[in-house]
């Protein structure tokens, strides 16, 4: 049993900033992160692109921002949260820029600021095109030199303690519950460990996972969907998947490498098959349309071709000028042969991000009492049906700081929970067929993949939905008379997080945003 003020769930941007902010300002408080893996190795170590926010008010204003951010969104963001959000963007950077992370600038001294797909002006802060590995850096020193904050790798949340397991109650969804702090699997040591917290923040980042073409790292397996799942809290819009126009196309390469949303801010452009321009057939705004939009017609020009990718020609461009904004790019496209003076980058899309996710309040609380969400697991209602390009890291930090002020102001009332019971992991044996996991994993996939991707139909959905049942029968036998492991635990997550955008789909009725099912045009 481990007693812990604050536990963190995760170690991407929004938890590393929330234990940061706790840790400073309560120095007898004991703030503990545990991460499945590396401490850097989260979806905003790969985030190339930047953080969006007004800086240069002679052309640019907060208005423009909201209103990039509404359209983006399609009429389901909660203009309220967009609004704060947007103003509240410079003084959550200029923290990040105090914690050391550097930010690109001009010759002039301001900021360097690239633009992406939806924005009508050019917003975008980046340090050079590896942005989110820029800010995991500056997160992470921090951390290690805070004396109260015990960051533990390898350390995978299983599942949430609320009064199901404290006082062995049937939980119901819609219920009062409270969360006393989580299991947690100590990978190395192959034992679940109980940490009891007054305060727990789920900041488990994305899902990307549950498709086979993904920007996502390995350990976006949407863990947080599952946990807030099987708690019970409540959850919505993740139905509204993004996928990301421009992945590279390299086939046998996992997960598909990024080439920027803000390479086409640059002024590249995308050709078909024969290595014609096509977007001005789809939208005025072409290549800077939002992301479903251009995903979406890479699609169409996939299906109707019968290609295997389209192309994004930046042969036109002032190559040094690319290089030194893009210089991972650049490194990344030489090291197959592609010289991008010369030849087009072969490209598709593929699944980046997940724009619903656990409900939270605009002081980042979820519907379970002392339980916080912020970054890609919640839903705040900034992105509506379509996240604005590089609107995520904003969101994430915004929101962290919701959630310190929010647990600052209770930090004294909460008393820290007794009585809760240790994991019982009586009667499991050993997993002799490993195997098993790695199939299920890659099924899920393939059933998300085929059915329920850039464009669905009722039909595909209901196939979805019959698979994945089966499999998550055979997940749960696995589950119940095995010693755990990462794998195992993450199949579990996967199959939740894929049968909840499921039936999420099932149940939207009318196309919008990044959602479009084929049997409801016309709707
Ligand atoms: C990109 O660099 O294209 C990704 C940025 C984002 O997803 O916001």
């Amino acid at each position: 049993m481990y007693k812990t003020d604050f536990l963190v769930l995760g170690s991407g941007i929004s938890g590393l900033s929330f234990a940061l902010k706790i840790a400073e300002k309560y120095k007898d408080a004991t703030v503990t992160i545990v991460t499945k893996n590396e401490i850097d190795e989260s979806n905003t170590k790969y985030a190339q692109g930047g953080i969006a926010s007004v800086y240069n008010q002679s052309v640019d204003t907060f208005e423009q921002h909201i209103e990039d951010t509404l359209v983006a969104g399609d009429g389901l963001c909660d203009e309220k949260v967009v609004r704060m959000v947007i103003k509240d963007a410079p003084t959550r950077i200029q923290e990040l820029i105090d914690w050391g992370t550097r930010f690109d600038t001009n010759k002039k001294g301001t900021f360097d600021l690239g633009k992406e797909g939806g924005h009508s002006q050019n917003r975008v802060l980046h340090y050079k095109d590896i942005t989110g590995g820029e800010i995991e850096r500056a997160l992470i020193e921090q951390v290690k030199e805070a004396d109260n904050i015990n960051y533990l790798t390898y350390h995978y949340a299983i599942d949430l303690i609320t009064e199901h397991q404290a006082q062995k109650k049937k939980t119901k969804r819609n219920s009062k519950l409270s969360c006393f702090g989580a299991y947690v699997l100590d990978a190395k040591a192959d034992v679940v460990k109980t940490f009891v917290s007054k305060f727990t923040l789920l900041a488990t980042g994305g899902s990307g996972q549950v498709y086979t073409t993904t920007t996502n790292p390995e350990v976006a397996t949407g863990d947080g969907l599952g946990l807030a799942y099987r708690a019970k809290a409540e959850i919505s819009e993740v139905e509204f998947i993004q996928f990301h126009p421009t992945a590279l196309y390299n086939p046998g390469e996992y997960p598909a490498f990024l080439i920027s949303e803000a390479v086409r801010g640059f002024g590249a452009k995308l050709r078909d098959f024969k290595k014609q321009k096509f977007m001005h057939r789809y939208d005025d705004r072409e290549e800077l349309a939002s992301r479903d939009i251009v995903a979406r017609a890479i699609d169409n020009e996939l299906k109707r071709s019968g290609a295997a990718h389209v192309y994004l020609d930046c042969t036109h461009l002032d190559f040094e000028k690319f290089q030194a904004h893009f210089p991972n790019i650049t490194e990344k496209c030489a090291s197959l042969g592609i010289d991008i003076r010369n030849d087009f980058i072969p490209v598709v899309p593929a699944s980046h991000y997940i724009c619903g996710g656990v409900n939270v309040n605009k002081k980042a609380k979820t519907s379970i009492k002392n339980l916080y969400a912020c970054g890609e697991v919640s839903r705040t209602g900034l992105h509506g049906a379509n996240r604005l390009a590089s609107n995520s890291l904003l969101e994430a930090l915004v929101y962290s700081h919701r959630a310190f002020l929010n647990a600052s102001k209770k930090y004294a009332k909460v008393n820290m929970p007794d009585n809760i019971p240790v994991w019982n992991d009586s009667g499991v044996v050993k997993n002799m067929e490993n195997i098993l996991i790695t199939h299920d994993r890659a099924e899920v996939k393939t059933i998300m993949s085929n059915y329920v991707g850039i464009v669905r139909s009722d039909e595909r959905l209901l196939r979805a939905e019959r698979r994945l049942k089966g499999l998550y029968e055979d997940n749960k036998r696995l589950y119940d008379h095995s010693e755990l492991s990462i794998d195992l635990c993450e199949l579990r997550n996967l199959i939740t997080t894929a049968y909840l955008i499921t039936q999420f789909s099932k149940n939207r009725k009318t196309n919008c945003g990044g959602f479009y099912n084929l049997d409801l045009i016309g709707n």
